[in-house]
């Protein structure tokens, strides 16, 4: 969910607005603000995007200076009115981003005393309570942290009280919060971004802090109560990669910013006068025993590249496994490994959860990230960013290819650094990988090809994603990618694993998307596309020059992707799968950037 407050000097309700439509990838199932208004707290709430709340505000406008407003992701209770934010018991309305764990417990204890709730949230439980610590007479500071004490989970808050009209109260555990200090004016926001248009000068609460911001001023406790200070920062001006340009869709742009989101993660990591790479930031390669990469969704199958790259250049046993798995079943692990935490946001709560349990092992830490302010970013003894920019899409692309590059750069850099090639290797391979993003480039230039064959794909009901070796994960992006945002069941399966299930649905109505560059899978890789074609299916083949002449004949289509090496394969195989699902999704009428059910940082477990 997002989250914005403003305690302003000015009309905040088109600032509120703008804010929340910065914050629609965070969720997107209801959105609603409020705001004081003549002394007295009113809201304004909608089902849906943000521009049904619009609509609501057109007839209804909100004429505050201070107010509040979110975006929902819905954990508990269906996306309808009643469960949007804001919530108001008594005198206290407020946001929240999170899971109230002891929700239902608390519930029934306020419902015994008498409450009664408009709402299946565990959100309005928090308004309850602090109503109720209002109610006996506790200042609101000291009221928030006896309800805060109650609360088990994650939350981050915004909060109004009814009779402070110019006070807004935020708290953050689990869900990050930021505080952005204008002229003469406050802000509260679930990123910098929420706040960016406003301000750049922030502050970012640590975990159990909580805040009172007046016109002026912001007043930080910690979890215990003390009165903190927290360093205020300069962000960038991010604003303007936040803009489509003269794209659709975020997508569509987000894919074509690839060659240079890459040249930019490259050039960070590699030193383009020696050919050397520089990665390490103090973690000693060699000794390593094993890493182990957690993540969830895209991020997991980046690290599950990383797995190929790594192993077979570096020599070093790398584990991936899916970190809402990962945390919870008690993994067998050894203090001398490094864990590496994929994570574009930096904020998704299983990740985060793996991320901590590996450090409570004793591992070293590292963290792949794009938001260098993350929480991750700043719990990790490395951090290792990917520098591709904001991504807004829901269904991630730049930061795929960001991600990836950072890994490869790490698989050379741990090869050098293990003794499995010399300077000289060391060399060659900076220099492919320095070409990359040119070849990423000619590769994006096949959307002409890519649209016609997304033309057939939008109308299957099933298509199948096959690849070996780093095609293969890239196969699970490829499925991944077009049931995200196309909504059509998709497969990513290792070519090999074919004969053992997945050619059971191979009929003619199944198109089946082959990945196989003219390397040393591809012979194995060719046997597959001709056990698919006996069967009836509709390949759309994936190579290249050399691949195109060697393949067997009867491909329904076939997609001729730039000559490169097996090294920077999967930057350069990445774009054609990206550019089918936006394809198909356009085609079918779908909402590209922002797939139904879906958000783009998931801070609830
Ligand atoms: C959500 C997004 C995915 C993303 C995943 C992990 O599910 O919709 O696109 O891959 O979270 O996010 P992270 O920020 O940790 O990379």
């Amino acid at each position: 969910c997002g989250i914005i407050g403003i305690v302003g000097t000015q009309p905040v309700e088109a600032r509120l607005i703008e804010s929340l439509k910065r914050l629609e990838y965070r969720g997107y199932d209801s959105a609603g603000v409020a705001g004081v208004v003549d002394g007295r707290i009113e809201r304004r709430r909608a089902a849906g995007k943000i521009r049904a709340l619009e609509e609501v505000l057109a007839g209804e406008p909100l004429a505050a200076t201070v107010g509040i407003g979110h975006t929902r992701w819905a954990t508990h209770g269906a996306p309808s009115v009643r469960n949007a934010h804001p919530h108001t018991q008594g005198r206290v309305t407020l946001v929240h981003n999170g899971i109230i764990e002891n929700f239902l417990e608390l519930r029934e204890r306020l419902e015994a005393a008498g409450r009664t709730f408009e709402s299946d949230t565990d959100t309005e439980v928090i308004a309850a309570l602090l109503d109720s610590e209002l109610g006996m007479g506790k200042p609101p500071v000291e009221a928030l942290k006896a309800t805060l004490d109650q609360l088990a989970g994650a939350y981050a808050l915004a909060v109004l009280i009814a009779g402070e009209d110019a006070m807004i109260l935020g708290a953050r555990r689990g869900s990050p919060l930021v505080v952005g200090h204008g002229q003469g004016e406050m802000f509260l926001g679930s990123d910098a971004l929420a706040v960016g248009p406003f301000t750049q000068r922030v502050c970012y609460l640590e975990e159990g802090d909580f805040v009172a911001l007046s016109h002026g001023a912001a007043a930080i406790y910690d979890a215990d109560g003390r009165p903190v200070e927290r360093a205020v920062r300069t962000v960038p001006a991010s604003a303007a990669l936040v803009e489509k340009g003269n794209y659709r869709h975020f997508m569509e742009k987000e894919i074509h910013d690839q060659p240079e989101g890459c040249q930019r993660t490259i050039a960070a990591y590699v030193d383009t006068l020696t050919g050397r790479t520089d990665i390490s930031g103090g973690i000693d390669f060699a000794g390593l025993s094993r890493i182990q990469i957690v993540a969830c969704g895209t991020s997991y199958i980046a690290g599950l590249m990383g797995k190929y790259l790594i192993e077979q250049f570096a020599d070093l046993p790398v584990d991936v496994e899916i970190a809402s798995e990962f945390r919870y079943r008690h993994p067998a692990l050894r203090p001398d490994g490094l864990v590496v935490a994929m994570s574009q946001s930096g904020e998704t709560a299983d990740t985060l959860a793996a991320l901590r349990y590996c450090q409570g092992k004793g591992m070293k830490s590292a963290a792949v990230v794009n938001a260098t302010e993350s929480t991750m970013a700043r719990e990790v003894d490395v951090v290792w960013p990917i520098h591709c920019g904001p991504e807004i899409g829901v269904a991630s692309t730049k930061a795929f290819t960001a991600q990836v590059a950072v890994l490869t750069a790490l698989a050379i850099a741990a090869a050098r650094a293990r003794g499995k090639i010399d300077a000289a290797e060391e060399q060659r391979m900076v220099r492919l990988l320095l070409e990359a993003p040119r070849l990423v480039a000619e590769s994006i230039k096949l959307e002409d090809a890519v649209r016609a064959v997304a033309q057939e794909v939008s109308k299957a009901r099933d298509v199948l994603y096959l690849g070996r070796g780093p095609m293969y994960p890239l196969a699970l992006e490829g499925a991944l990618k077009l049931k995200e945002i196309s909504y059509i069941h998709a497969e990513g399966y290792a070519a090999g694993e074919l004969k053992h299930g997945p050619i059971a649905l191979v009929d003619e109505q199944t198109p089946i998307v082959i990945l196989a560059p003219f390397d040393s899978y591809f012979e194995k890789s060719a046997s597959n596309m001709n056990e698919v074609m006996a069967r009836g299916g509709q390949v759309v083949f994936i190579t290249d020059a050399d691949g195109e002449r060697h393949a067997p004949s009867g491909a329904r289509v076939v997609v001729t992707a730039p000559r490169c090496d097996p090294l920077v394969a999967p930057l350069v195989y990445a774009p054609p799968i990206q550019l089918l699902a936006y394809h198909v999704a356009v085609l079918k009428g779908a909402d590209v950037d922002q797939p139904r059910n879906l958000a783009k940082s998931v801070t609830v477990e």
